[in-house]
């Protein structure tokens, strides 16, 4: 494909950045944040290079999980804003060439949503079979339990119904029945809603589960559940061509892969990175990338169209599932080492800039390999100025404080008593005093300048986007180096993971005269010898992108 012929294929170099109205900026005095306040900041996400916010839940919720437990997929919480609050949002991000898409969450209802209420209180209800009823839970019923700490069974007995229900997550968020028609009709009214109002898509919640009917008694006879999926993303893309899914699928490579669909990609248009997130820590702590190489060199390639959404840190504990016992133990020793900081025995409660111990070379390193991997990079609000976690809030919220924008009381959050705030900002070397938007504005040195600069090249780059990625062989153990093909483009980038400055010997481009490398985030060119080999040197955690020139090429560097 060329690169002319893909401008609608937004989301293959898209940034993604990940917010939580409620805590992002309080425009109203009352200690949450609102829609009209980020509507106020969207300038600030403008020039950080963001062209695409996913917005964490903001519907009606009794807020037991965070906005997951939703009582009506159609409305706005009040204490958020309003639809129109919402409309006028997506206007000035649109405006700013940013889309917007959002939380859908239809595994499961809240147990106060309505239509739950209607199907407990009586059989005959239309709503009963919209979700999944036993009258005694099957002999598995504690396999599979998400938090541990607070559930043992998938199955809760419901006095009034007289049956068990099923629930993936807590028992306050009953799942919906997937086999159910009407229920599929609905999720498609949910889709075709939002998409009216001006989304451009959905991060979809928990989608293995989602389509997984397990808990129906006649599982075995219904049909591929991908086929759902595939319905979902025909019905999206009839209502809206340049609506995209980006689905939270946390399974080995294998299987999701299976999730995009066939080699058109009918299915999720984007799938986060979980298991690469997973081996990219695992290289930190070891201070060796050879297991990060190892993830990206068998991760399945997506069809074309589709793309795979990189992180480091996002909305919920850190999970390091994947890892053997052993392995999460070494990054739990190196980044969590405190039971506080450790969650359900399988991740961290934390964000990047504490574990790292606040080691801007390190950091810049981390968020230049997120720049820099194929895929598409997607941020949680705060990391661009390298907030950190508060450990004195419960579970997983302990990384959901509010953003911090000014060294002033609540970080400028909110001017609300301290006491009234959605969640309470961290104290110490984290605390908004120390960082701040407005202070890391003015500093050239800053995590948020740095990550600005990313932004920029990274958009500038089609290659690492749209290229072949190839990892590249060399004798440097603690140097990880890749390269993106497009067309006639080609960039190096060498990432150094120890404490140690290292030289880096590459063979990059064949073979000729007169070839360069140009550094893209700095001012320095070094030559490529006639054999095609470069020595590069990388400071103690630096990072490098350099583009290979050869005379004649017609790039901007
Ligand atoms: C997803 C969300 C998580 C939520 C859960 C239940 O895993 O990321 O925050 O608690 O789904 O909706």
């Amino acid at each position: 494909m060329r690169l002319t012929e893909t401008a609608d294929v937004w989301w293959k170099n898209a940034v993604v950045y990940c917010l939580d109205v409620e805590t992002f900026f309080d425009t109203d005095g009352d200690g949450r944040g609102d829609l009209r306040g980020v509507s106020q900041r969207i300038d600030h996400l403008a020039e950080l290079g963001v062209t695409c916010l996913w917005l964490m839940p903001f519907y009606p919720t009794p807020d037991r999980d965070d906005g997951y437990d939703i009582t009506d997929f159609y409305g706005v919480d009040s204490r958020l804003g309003t639809h129109g609050d919402l409309v006028e949002l997506i206007t000035l991000a649109q405006d700013r060439g940013m889309r917007v898409i959002a939380d859908l969450v239809v595994n499961h209802t809240s147990d106060q949503h309505p239509w739950f209420q209607s199907a407990r209180a009586s059989r005959e209800s239309p709503y009963r079979d919209w979700y999944v009823w036993r009258d005694e839970p099957p002999a598995d019923a504690d396999k599979g339990v998400v938090f541990p700490d607070q559930e043992d069974s998938l199955w809760q007995y419901d006095e009034e119904a007289g049956q068990y229900y099923l629930h993936r997550f807590y028992k306050h968020q009953p799942d919906l029945d997937i086999t159910n028609p009407s229920v599929r009709e609905e999720i498609m009214r949910v889709i075709g809603f939002w998409l009216q109002l001006g989304l451009s898509g959905f991060r979809v919640d928990a989608v293995p589960f989602l389509i997984d009917p397990a808990g129906s008694l006649d599982a075995a006879d219904l049909p591929d559940p991908h086929d759902y999926l595939r319905d979902l993303r025909a019905f999206l893309s009839r209502r809206s061509g340049q609506a995209m899914l980006l689905g939270e699928v946390n399974l080995p490579y294998k299987d999701t892969r299976t999730f995009f669909g066939d080699e058109d990609g009918d299915e999720l248009t984007m799938s986060f990175d979980f298991i690469g997130m997973q081996r990219l820590y695992l290289s930190l702590a070891r201070s060796d990338p050879a297991e990060l190489a190892k993830a990206l060199r068998e991760r399945p390639d997506p069809p074309e169209e589709a793309q795979w959404g990189t992180f480091v840190r996002n909305h919920d504990e850190l999970t390091l599932d994947k890892l053997s016992d052993d392995e999460r133990q070494e990054v739990f020793d190196a980044f969590g080492p405190e039971k506080s900081m450790q969650l359900y025995g399988r991740g961290l409660r934390r964000r990047l800039p504490p574990m790292l111990d606040n080691d801007p070379a390190r950091l810049k390193m981390v968020y230049s390999l997120l720049f820099s991997l194929p895929g598409t990079p997607v941020l949680f609000y705060g990391e661009e100025i390298g907030m950190g976690e508060n450990l004195a809030i419960e579970g997983r919220n302990a990384v959901r404080t509010p953003m911090q924008w000014t060294a002033e009381a609540n970080g400028g959050f909110s001017t609300a008593d301290p006491n009234d705030l959605a969640a309470a900002v961290p104290d110490g070397d984290f605390s908004p005093e120390h960082v701040n938007v407005a202070a890391q504005r003015r500093d050239p040195e800053s995590l948020l300048n740095w990550i600005k600069l990313l932004t920029q090249r990274y958009r500038e780059c089609p290659e690492l986007s749209w290229g072949d990625c190839t990892i590249l062989e060399h004798q440097s153990p603690s140097v990880f180096a890749h390269r993106s093909d497009c067309e006639d483009g080609r960039i190096i980038a060498v990432h150094n993971f120890a404490a140690e400055s290292a030289r880096v010997t590459l063979a990059v481009a064949g073979t000729g005269v007169g070839v360069r490398a140009v550094d893209l985030l700095e001012e320095r060119t070094t030559n490529v010898r006639e054999d095609g080999v470069v020595d590069l040197d990388l400071e103690p955690y630096g990072s490098r992108w350099l583009r290979i020139i050869r005379p004649g090429d017609r790039y901007i560097v």
